[in-house]
């Protein structure tokens, strides 16, 4: 049986990274919301250990999520990270407390008291907390083994029952040693084999739509990326002939995406595929549009009518499958985590078509994870380790109105920029590159003649998660070279500049 942990979630953001940390160590672990799940599911299903989550509450107030006390004594070993430690101190009988003044945020001196969680861990290391609660007294047979300057138990340990809890973040980079402290759980206390690997979750995923979909049909929108590709893949695998992807070229494409997606789908796999040419119907559509959230919003509605009006034309189709990972589902505030920002890609599409169901299986995984499973998969590297791309394309990458001249431009500096970029080789690669065409003119010389052409602003950013991104310092020998090719090879630009500001203040996008 494939051993697994069981992740319950009490709503905190850092949820799924601790299901990826979990997963890094090859143990599979998912995750559940404390109410989708009763004590008597949990043993049945044979978890090897608990993971209680952080999150935003207070278990004082009658109104957080709580759970059944009966799983403590269910005798599978717990670990209770932030909010999950108070709750695990709580329910065992422990006394939890406002911390006022002493409420810790960010980096923390941990000092541990030993304890089979901390094996290998030096007696003073850093930690990452958050927290304005702290547990001031441990119930009847933990003993505090771990401390801060402001937090008496920064960690319990109840070895007997194998109850632990932490007040820190172990899974946050920060924490230096928390790689090891989850270690420590899953091997020393959960007495997991680590066995477990991409491949696994690629044939129980298979295995799981072919039961699940039997019989039935299914539609996928393919957006050229990463996601849809593999989810796209995936589900072929799962019921071959009955998936039917869509891809809508909405004319905002990068050069030669077009091609690649029908390169690998069709060719390739030898997937049912429609490709729908709409171009000319989204830059009707975007004609005079110069303000960014606007064209965003044409884009979106017009996509779902490209994308309603060929479902219409083939036979029922009983499920929609989407590409959606899990940054994704924190971004829309879909999850249980506190909203970020809203997103576009989520749950646009489904109410509108009247499917009888979502199949999204990639929901739960991070984007290094999912471009694992599109390797196991078979998708080519150039697709699967390609860099985002924003659903209404090249429109928020030209500037003001968006006319085919102007896209013809930034598509062959775009090119150009990003075939350097991958030629140089760099050991320390951008997260996302691209060119952005200026709404400017400028004067510029050629030969002896004065020419007035576009003004083409490049941009490299460097991030872990897109929420804040740091400008890339790209070599100037690159820079210089991409320069020249574009003023050289693509008429009508007279000029290239580098952006060097990173998000905050601007975004990654330059509308
Ligand atoms: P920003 O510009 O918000 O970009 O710093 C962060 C990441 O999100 C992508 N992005 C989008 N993706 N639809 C998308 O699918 C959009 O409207 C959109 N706007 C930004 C951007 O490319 C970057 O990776």
């Amino acid at each position: 049986m494939q051993e697994k942990i069981l992740v319950l979630d009490f709503g905190g953001q850092y949820n799924l990274l601790i299901a990826r940390r979990i997963r890094q160590q090859h143990v599979y672990a998912e995750v559940k919301s404390y109410g989708s799940i009763t004590a008597e599911q949990i043993q049945r299903e044979g978890y090897r250990g608990i993971v209680f989550t952080g999150g935003p509450n207070s278990v004082y107030d009658p109104a957080s999520p709580h759970f059944d006390p009966g799983i403590l004594r269910l005798g599978i070993p717990i670990l209770g990270i932030c909010y999950g430690h108070q709750l695990l101190a709580w329910m065992a009988g422990g006394e939890i407390q406002a911390a006022g003044n002493a409420s810790e945020y960010g980096r923390v001196t941990l000092r541990t008291a030993g304890g089979v969680l901390f094996d290998g861990v030096p007696s003073e290391s850093v930690c990452w907390m958050s927290h304005t609660d702290f547990v001031k007294s441990v119930p009847d047979g933990f003993r505090i083994t771990a401390s801060t300057e402001n937090c008496p138990c920064a960690a319990m340990a109840d070895d007997e029952r194998r109850l632990y809890g932490v007040q820190f973040h172990p899974e946050v980079t920060h924490t230096a040693f928390g790689s090891q402290i989850l270690h420590n759980f899953l091997f020393k206390v959960c007495a997991c084999r680590g066995d477990w690997t991409m491949e696994d979750f690629v044939s129980a995923a298979v295995e799981r739509y072919r039961q699940e979909l039997s019989g039935k049909r299914a539609l996928c929108a393919l957006s050229g990326g990463v996601d849809s590709a593999v989810a796209a893949v995936l589900l072929h695998r799962a019921i071959g002939d009955r998936l039917t992807c869509v891809f809508v070229d909405h004319g905002l494409l990068r050069k030669g995406e077009h091609e690649q997606v029908e390169q690998v789908f069709q060719h390739r796999f030898q997937m049912k595929l429609i490709v729908v040419n709409a171009r000319e119907r989204f830059l009707t559509r975007l004609k005079g549009v110069t303000e960014p959230e606007r064209k965003r919003k044409i884009i979106g509605e017009e996509f779902i009518r490209v994308f309603e009006k060929e479902a219409k034309k083939l036979e029922k189709q009983d499920a929609l499958v989407q590409g959606t990972i899990y940054p994704d589902v924190v971004e829309s505030g879909a999850g249980s985590a506190a909203v970020i920002k809203s997103h576009h890609n989520v749950g646009g599409l489904p109410e509108k078509i009247g499917f009888e169901r979502i199949v999204e299986p990639l929901r739960e995984l991070f984007k290094d994870e999912v471009r694992a499973v599109g390797l196991e998969l078979g998708i080519p590297e150039e697709l699967v380790m390609r860099q985002p791309f924003p659903g209404p394309g090249l429109a928020i990458r030209v500037m003001g109105e968006i006319t085919e001249e102007k896209l013809a431009v930034l598509r062959e500096a775009d090119a150009i920029f990003r075939e350097e970029v991958m030629r140089a080789g760099l050991a320390d690669a951008p997260s996302q590159y691209f060119a952005v065409l200026t709404d400017n003119r400028s004067v510029g010389v050629m030969g002896d003649a004065r020419t007035y052409g576009w003004v083409i602003a490049l941009r490299a950013v460097s991030t872990d998660d897109f929420m804040t991104a740091d400008w890339s310092r790209l070599p100037y020998e690159l820079l210089a070279r991409a320069s020249v090719r574009i003023t050289n090879e693509v008429r009508s630009v007279s000029r290239v500049v580098y952006d060097i500001t990173s998000k905050p203040p601007a975004t990654v996008e330059w509308e």
